[in-house]
C-alpha cells in the first residue's frame, strides 16, 4: 500500500509513485489507500477564503448513500484493466508541447519550470486560468513571478479586451443547428447556437442523451434543412452512446446512415483526467475533421464519483472550472463550433417551495455554460424544456417528444 505525505493545500506527495495527489481523489494504483483514506476523514484545516466558502455552502451533496462510493470503486477496478490506455495518454506528445510553451515564457528557467510541473501547472492554460494564490501555494513561487507568468500566459493565449463591435461581428456569424422540434428551436432562439456552451440538465430519462444523438445527425444537414454541414465529436462519459439510435434518426431524415456514422468522432472518457485530456486533444482535430459540434454527455458525472466527500469539494470545483474553460476557449477559437453538455440534477433538501432539483456542479457550472436548459418529463413521450439561464433568451418553456424517429414536436 502506498504511503503519502500530506503537503500544502490538502494534497499528498506520494513517495511510491512520485506524484502529487489531490486530496480525496482516488488514484487507481492506490485503490486500497484511497479506501482507507476515505474512512479516516482527513482534516485539511480551516478555509477562510470567502469565495471558497461560498462554493462549499452552495455545493454540498448528500454523500450518505454508500452506493455512490461502491459504484466509484467498481468503476476504478475496471480501470485497472485499462492501465495501458492511460499510460499512453500520460505520454501524449501534446503534454510535451504544452510544457515547451511554459518553458518559453519569459523568466522561466529550469528551477521555475520544475516547480510548475511538479505542482501540475504544465500548460499555459493551467497558469492563465488558475487564481494566483493557488499557484503560489502549490508551486512555492513568489507573488511577482506568479503574476508575471499569468500575464504572459494570458497574452500568449490571446485573453484580453475586445471591442463591442468585434463581439457583434462574431455574433453576426453565429450559425444554428435545428433540434428537429420547432418548439424547442424557438425556445432556444432558432436552435442550438454556435460559439456557446449549451447545457441540458434534468433527471434520468428526460431526453438529454437523445437530444445529443439528434444533434449529431442534424449538424450534418445542409443549411437549408437546419444543419451547418459539419461533423460531430461525441465525448461519452457514461457509455450510453448508441449508433442504433443514430441509424434510426438518419433513416427518418432519408440520410445515408453510414455516412452519418462516419462523420461522428467518438471518444469514451473513462475517468475525469481522461475526459479533460480528450477535450484538450479535441483542439487538434476540430479543423482537420470539420467538427462543428462537440457533445460532452455527461459533463461532471466522473468528477462527482471520483471526488467524494466534503474535503475534496474545492479541488473538484476547480477542476470542473478549468474543464469548462477549456470548452469555452474552444468556442472562442472556433466561432462555428457549438458545444452541448449534459448535466445531472441533485436534490436540494432544504427547498420547500418550488423545484427542489437543481443542476449538479453548483455555481461553477452555472457560470460556465452560456445557456442552461432544464428538462423534465411530461406525459408519455413528451418532455418539457425550460430556459433557466441565458444572456438573451426569456425564461420560457417548450414541449417536445422523444419518438422512434428521434426528437419531434410534442
Ligand atoms: P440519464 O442519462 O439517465 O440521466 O437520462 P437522459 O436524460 O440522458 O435520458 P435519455 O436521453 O437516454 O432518454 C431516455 C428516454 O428516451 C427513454 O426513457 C425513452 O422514453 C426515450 N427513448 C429512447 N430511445 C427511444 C426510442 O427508440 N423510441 C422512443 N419512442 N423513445 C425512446
Ligand atoms: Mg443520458
Amino acid at each position: 500500500m502506498a504511503k503519502a505525505v500530506e503537503i500544502k493545500n490538502g494534497g499528498y506527495f506520494c513517495a511510491e509513485c512520485n506524484r502529487t495527489h489531490i486530496k480525496g481523489k482516488i488514484y487507481k494504483d492506490h485503490l486500497k489507500y484511497a479506501q482507507d483514506d476515505d474512512a479516516e476523514d482527513v482534516n485539511i484545516g480551516e478555509k477562510d477564503d470567502e469565495a471558497e466558502e461560498e462554493i462549499l455552502e452552495d455545493d454540498i451533496e448528500d454523500y450518505d448513500d454508500d452506493q455512490e462510493l461502491i459504484e466509484a470503486f467498481d468503476e476504478l477496478e475496471q480501470l485497472n484493466e485499462e492501465e495501458d490506455l492511460e499510460e499512453e495518454i500520460y505520454a501524449s506528445e501534446d503534454i510535451e508541447e504544452c510544457i515547451k510553451a511554459v518553458k518559453s515564457l519569459p523568466g522561466v528557467g529550469e528551477a521555475t519550470l520544475n516547480k510548475l510541473i511538479k505542482s501540475g501547472f504544465n500548460s499555459l492554460e493551467s497558469i492563465a486560468y488558475t487564481p494566483p494564490n493557488i499557484i503560489i501555494n502549490d508551486s512555492g513561487l513568489g507573488e511577482k513571478t506568479t503574476a508575471k507568468l499569468i500575464k504572459a500566459s494570458m497574452e500568449r493565449l490571446g485573453i484580453g479586451f475586445k471591442s463591442a463591435e468585434d463581439i457583434w461581428e462574431r455574433r453576426k456569424n453565429i450559425a444554428r443547428i435545428t433540434t428537429s422540434s420547432q418548439e424547442l428551436d424557438d425556445l432556444l432562439g432558432s436552435g442550438i447556437e454556435t460559439g456557446s456552451v449549451i447545457e441540458f440538465f434534468g433527471e434520468f430519462r428526460t431526453g438529454k442523451t437523445q437530444i445529443c444523438h439528434q444533434l449529431c445527425v442534424n449538424v450534418q444537414l445542409p443549411r437549408e434543412q437546419g444543419g451547418i454541414e459539419g461533423n460531430a465529436l461525441y465525448i461519452d462519459t457514461e457509455g450510453t452512446f448508441r449508433p442504433e439510435r443514430i441509424i434510426q434518426m438518419s433513416e427518418a431524415k432519408d440520410l445515408d446512415y453510414q455516412k452519418v456514422l462516419k462523420n461522428i468522432v467518438f471518444g469514451r472518457a473513462y475517468n475525469s483526467d481522461h475526459q479533460i485530456l480528450l477535450i484538450k486533444e479535441a483542439a487538434n482535430i476540430i479543423k482537420e475533421k470539420n467538427i462543428k459540434l462537440i457533445i460532452v454527455d455527461s459533463l461532471i458525472g466522473h468528477f462527482r464519483s471520483e471526488y467524494i466527500g466534503r474535503g475534496t469539494l474545492a479541488n473538484r470545483q476547480q477542476l470542473i472550472n478549468q474543464h469548462l474553460h477549456d470548452l469555452l476557449r474552444l468556442c472562442d477559437i472556433y466561432p462555428e463550433l457549438a458545444i452541448v453538455v449534459t448535466n445531472q440534477v441533485q436534490s436540494k433538501p432544504d427547498v420547500f417551495y418550488g423545484n427542489p432539483l437543481r443542476a449538479a456542479g453548483g455555481n461553477v457550472v452555472a457560470h460556465g455554460s452560456t445557456i442552461r436548459v432544464y428538462l423534465r418529463k411530461g406525459k408519455g413521450e413528451q418532455r418539457v424544456a425550460k430556459i433557466v439561464d441565458s444572456p438573451s433568451l426569456p425564461e420560457s418553456e417548450a414541449v417536445f417528444a422523444i419518438t422512434e424517429e428521434g426528437i419531434k414536436d410534442g
